[in-house]
């Protein structure tokens, strides 16, 4: 049974490689456009309270960077890269719908 899609934002409200924060149906996200794709993982660092959405985004990489103390996120998995972060930060599932972003949690891998 999946979970209720949760709507972020209209499409036009993100712009190309960018990144965003938005707090939604009491979830926290990091919404990040590359192109026309989008990605969506947990804003809140797992090492400390900080926005990743506030970091850098590298494109070519596809990370977030933390920019209080620089570990970087990946926007597929929600991993981090480098320390001093070491566990994962959630992921969601992005859908576009009529113009409108929605998000559900990922389903766990089993
Ligand atoms: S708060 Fe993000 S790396 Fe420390």
């Amino acid at each position: 049974m999946s979970a209720d899609r949760v709507r972020l934002c209209a499409l036009s409200d993100i712009a190309p490689d960018s990144s965003m924060r938005i707090d939604a149906g009491g979830l926290r996200v990091a919404l990040v456009r590359i192109g026309d794709d989008l990605f969506a993982i947990g804003d809140k660092c797992s090492h400390a309270d900080f926005s990743l959405a506030e970091g850098e985004l590298d494109i070519e990489g596809r990370t977030l960077e933390c920019w209080k103390h620089g570990s970087t996120f990946s926007i597929d998995s929600g991993e981090p890269e480098c320390l001093p972060a070491m566990k994962p930060v959630p992921t969601f599932d992005v859908v576009v719908d009529d113009g409108d972003v929605y998000v559900t949690p990922a389903e766990e891998a089993s």
